[in-house]
Parts: structure tokens; C-alpha cells; sequence
């Protein structure tokens, strides 16, 4: 006979397992709406089910050392979204596995029963996405509930690569606000973040072998008010830059969520950050920096009236006190720079800029044209050429391949370089035909610095351009007059956010969101199963996470009549 403590427990676990099937019982007949499966990047295939699972307090995950990350990734997501805790147990109703079969190791499949969860994945990169799904399908009923629509989703990316940059040198986010981007990018499985780290207005990462690059680089003596080329300087100090420690935290961080960084260090233009730190980089190291209107802080001429002529640039735009490509002297420090840079980043790519670079100061150098004897080289667009190519051997004799923007192919494409085509899709074109990896980037439609609203007034302050949502969405990264053996070369798509005006990593979240949804959703599904009424109906629910995050975002989209409200 029981006593009577042991029948107390029988009836506690009976009464447990009651509650358990009461909740399943309540959504295992559900007819779900449409609105219930509503998910951004738009999955390949989904076929929705009748019933619901019921995720309550009691469900646990199973525990696997294997996916771990992804267990704990996955109770964080659910705590931050929707206040809810889960546990993790051996005979977990969420469980996860790698599949065989699943050929595209970003791919995963997704089945969702009144009773079970479970994920499969080409990989554990394959599962973390089958998370994110599993965390847009959530719903939360009108008592208070938390849903999953029962479900089957089989997924798989178009693009390979899916990239999101971030300019962190005209304007500096310390390492909390990068790892949010990071959780940004993550919520919309964008695999890829190009780290802008060094500028004329900013160098940003640690290099021990040159103290100066953040001691003097890292920091500018006032920035221009207002739009270019402004009304003044607001004689502020200004700068930051990131320790190769913290480095380390954020790919680590990046890794976790199957994101690759690719660092962008700038050559041989945008480079007067490292010019004013190693004045002998230039091919005029007495010559006085210019700062555009006469606009210098007071700071930055008093530096020059006592002798310094290099400073840190205070506005923005293209200037022409570059790399010198005559001295051997720079390329030996810019292999010294990537012998650091080059083992804090797993990344096949270090990408080395190669955009914007004026040539007047090599045409009037007689290094840089000595050097243009000696190679045999015709012009000055060549001889930056040689610079790419000589960079890029050193990289490639690393086991990294370079990326460049599509001022590379100007004066001839370096042997392995991957184009990232921004000035329009012509470069990317043209690099494709040369048989090269592209990926697109057009400024007329992945620039997020440009404005979402064609009134500006309540805007603020940005470059310019005009870039709602839906023209980002109507971007196929495909250009039409690409022969069809050729597109295998368009790796995919990226948008970039460059800031200038982007003070706060407040307003870079309101100028990447949602805009992000619509990049991401280019990347991921296929051009065909695109369609705007339907993301724009979807992006209605993934706003619910960006509320639950916390993330500060755009609402034209929302705000305007839907197209049938329009008819
Ligand atoms: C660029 O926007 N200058 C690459
Ligand atoms: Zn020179």
C-alpha cells in the first residue's frame, strides 16, 4: 500500500500530466490562420497542418552537447521575445538534428506536431535558421497562450552569401551595439557582416605593431555640422576603436549565430586616418591635410600651426592624400597590418576597399611614378592595379582571398578577386564575364544611408537618394543582361550603411530596419516566389519581434495604405 506521502505524489504527477494533455487538447484541433505562417526571409515550401503545439513552461528541449549553442540561443530568443522559460531535458518536445539528406548546409526542415518540434539541419547552421523560423511562427492567442501552427517547412537559401555591412569609422558603435546588429542580422539569416574598420575619418581596430593607428587614428578633433560640406565644426573630440580582444568577442559572438565577418581595411584610398598616425604612408608627408570649406576644429589648426601637418579628416567625401603606391615602405606596413588583422578572422575574405581612390597625387609623385617606369605600367589607373595585385598575392600566399569594390577592375582585375559591385551593377557584370565572383550591391537600391521618405522634413539628416522598402525589395540580384553560365558568379546580395550622419546606433537601426526584411528576403528566396502585398503582410508580423527586441525601426512601410486599400 502506498503511504500516504507517495500517494500525494501519484496524485501531483497525475494531476501534472493532466494539465500537460488538457494544453495539448486545446490546440490540437486549431484551424490556424494564414497570417500564422507568416515568416521573412519567405521559407521555399510550407505546408501548414491542422493543431497546434502548445509551448508552455513545462516543455523542455532535448539536451544535446552537439547543439547546445543552438538550445541556448533558442531559450534566449524565447525569454527576450516572449518572457518564457524553457528547460532542457533528456526526452525534449523540441529536438534537433542534422540530416543526410538536407544537401545545402544552410538548409533545414522544419516539423511542427500538437505533441512535438522538431528541426533538422544540413548542418547546425541549417538548424540555427530552422530556429529563427520557429521563433517568427510563435503566436500568441488571445488567452495569453504561446502557439506553434503545426507545420511542415522544408528551406533552403537562394544566395550564398547574404551580407549586411556596417561603417563603423565615419561613426563608432562599441562592441554591445555591434553584437545587436549581429542579433539583427541573425533574426533574418543574413549570413554575412562586412566591417568597414578603417577610414579617413577613423581607424577602429587595434594593431600592436602600430600604436599610433588608434592613438592618433582612432580619433578626430571635430567633425563638420551638418550636411557636406557644412556649416562649421563642432570642435568635439571624437573617436574610439575596438581591442583585439573585443575583436575576438565579436566574431566569436558572430560565429555563434553562424555569421562570418569580413574586415574591410581600406587601400589605397580612404586612408587618412593611417596617414596622420604614419605621416611617411603618404606620398607627401609635409603637405598639410585639407579639411574641405576651410571647416578645421580649432584643435586640428592649432596641431598644424605646431608642426603636424597630418590630421584626421573632420568631414566627409574623397580626398586625394592616399597610400603612396611608390615606397616599398607602405606595402610593408599595410602586410603588417594583415598579419594581425588576418588571424582574428576566420573569414575565407579580407575585403581592401580599392573604391574612390584619386589619382592626383601619385600623377605628381616621383615614387609612384618611378614605380610606374619600372613595372611597365601606362597609366595611374594601372599602377593601382599593381597595388590590388601585389596586395592581393600577399593575402592569397595567407590562404584569404580578396574582396574589392568595383573600382578593382579599373587598370585590370586582380587574378582571385571577388568584385562587390556598388556603382550600379555594370562592375559586377563585367567582373562576372571576366569569370570572377561578384556580389551585388548597387547603390540605387542596398544603400541604407539613403533616405526612406521622399519628404524629408521629419527625416534625420542622411546622404541623400530616396530608398523605401519596396524598391529594395524589387532588387533581384541577377542582372537580366547576365548570360545564364554566368550567374553562378552572383554570390548574392548585400546592403551597406554607411554613416556619415548615422550618429547613433539608435538611428542606424531606424535607417536598417525594416529594410533589413526586405535584403534578406532577396537574399533567401527565390526571385519568383517573390511577391510585395504578401512580404509586406508578413512584415506586419516579424514587426512584433522588433517591438519584443526592443529595436528601433522605420514605420513608412506601416504606416502607408496596404496596395488593396489603395485599389
Ligand atoms: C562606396 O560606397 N564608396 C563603396
Ligand atoms: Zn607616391
Amino acid at each position: 500500500m502506498p503511504g500516504p506521502k507517495s500517494s500525494f505524489l501519484i496524485l501531483l504527477l497525475l494531476s501534472i500530466l493532466h494539465i500537460a494533455c488538457d494544453s495539448k487538447a486545446k490546440y490540437a484541433d486549431r484551424e490556424n490562420a494564414e497570417s500564422d505562417y507568416y515568416v521573412i526571409p519567405k521559407p521555399s515550401e510550407v505546408t501548414p497542418q491542422n493543431g497546434a503545439f502548445h509551448l508552455n513552461n513545462d516543455i523542455a528541449m532535448a539536451e544535446n552537447d552537439q547543439f547546445s549553442n543552438e538550445i541556448n540561443l533558442l531559450s534566449g530568443y524565447l525569454k527576450k521575445d516572449f518572457e518564457s522559460e524553457i528547460s532542457t531535458g533528456e526526452d525534449g518536445l523540441i529536438q534537433f538534428s542534422i540530416k543526410d539528406s538536407i544537401s545545402n548546409k544552410e538548409g533545414y526542415e522544419l516539423v511542427v506536431t500538437p505533441e512535438t518540434i522538431r528541426i533538422s539541419g544540413g548542418s547546425e547552421q541549417g538548424i540555427f535558421y530552422g530556429l529563427q523560423t520557429l521563433r517568427q511562427l510563435i503566436v500568441k492567442t488571445n488567452d495569453g497562450d504561446l502557439i506553434i501552427p503545426s507545420v511542415k517547412i522544408k528551406d533552403v537559401p537562394a544566395f550564398g552569401y547574404r551580407g549586411m555591412h556596417l561603417d563603423v569609422a565615419r561613426h563608432f558603435y562599441g562592441v554591445d551595439d555591434v553584437k545587436t546588429y549581429l542579433d539583427m542580422l541573425a533574426l533574418h539569416k543574413i549570413n554575412t557582416f562586412h566591417w568597414h574598420l578603417t577610414e579617413d575619418q577613423g581607424w577602429r581596430i587595434e594593431i600592436k605593431q602600430y600604436p599610433e593607428l588608434t592613438n592618433t587614428g582612432a580619433y578626430r578633433n571635430g567633425t563638420i555640422i551638418g550636411h557636406y560640406p557644412g556649416e562649421g565644426n563642432d570642435n568635439e573630440r571624437y573617436g574610439g576603436f575596438y581591442t583585439q580582444e573585443e575583436v575576438k568577442e565579436v566574431v566569436q559572438y558572430a560565429a555563434e549565430r553562424h555569421i562570418t565577418v569580413i574586415p574591410e581595411i581600406e587601400m589605397p584610398g580612404h586612408s587618412q586616418a593611417a596617414i596622420a598616425s604614419y605621416p611617411f604612408l603618404s606620398c607627401f608627408p609635409e603637405e598639410k591635410t585639407i579639411v574641405p570649406n576651410d571647416l578645421m576644429s580649432e584643435a586640428g589648426k592649432e596641431l598644424q600651426a605646431n608642426g603636424t601637418p597630418k590630421i584626421v579628416q573632420e568631414s566627409w567625401g574623397v580626398y586625394n592624400d592616399v597610400y603612396c603606391a611608390g615606397k616599398d615602405s607602405t606595402f610593408t606596413f599595410l602586410e603588417n597590418v594583415l598579419d594581425e588583422v588576418i588571424p582574428l578572422f576566420p573569414s575565407e575574405y579580407i575585403h581592401i576597399g580599392g573604391d574612390e581612390c584619386p589619382k592626383k597625387n601619385w600623377e605628381r609623385c616621383p615614387e609612384c611614378q618611378q614605380r610606374m617606369k619600372n613595372e611597365n605600367l601606362k597609366d595611374e589607373h594601372e599602377l593601382q592595379s599593381y597595388f590590388v595585385q601585389r596586395m592581393e598575392k600577399y593575402i592569397n600566399s595567407k590562404g584569404k582571398k580578396i574582396i574589392g569594390w568595383d573600382e578593382i577592375l579599373e587598370g585590370g582585375l586582380a587574378p582571385n578577386a571577388t568584385v562587390m559591385s556598388w556603382r550600379g551593377e555594370s562592375g559586377g557584370i563585367e567582373a562576372a564575364k571576366q569569370n570572377h565572383d561578384v556580389i551585388m550591391s548597387p547603390n540605387s537600391y542596398c544603400y541604407f544611408d539613403h533616405y526612406q521618405a521622399e519628404d524629408t522634413e521629419n527625416e534625420p539628416l542622411a546622404i541623400g537618394g530616396f530608398l523605401p522598402v519596396e524598391k529594395v525589395y524589387s532588387y533581384n540580384p541577377i542582372p537580366s543582361e547576365l548570360p545564364e553560365d554566368q550567374t553562378d558568379f552572383i554570390l548574392g546580395p548585400q546592403a551597406n550603411v554607411w554613416t556619415e550622419y548615422i550618429k547613433t546606433f539608435d538611428n542606424i537601426q531606424y535607417m536598417t530596419l525594416p529594410r533589413m526584411a526586405a535584403i534578406a528576403e532577396t537574399g533567401w528566396s527565390k526571385t519568383s516566389e517573390k511577391e510585395w502585398d504578401d512580404f509586406e503582410n508578413r512584415l506586419g508580423k516579424l514587426r512584433k519581434i522588433y517591438d519584443g527586441q526592443n529595436y528601433n525601426y522605420a514605420t513608412h512601410v506601416f504606416d502607408q495604405p496596404k496596395q488593396e486599400e489603395k485599389n
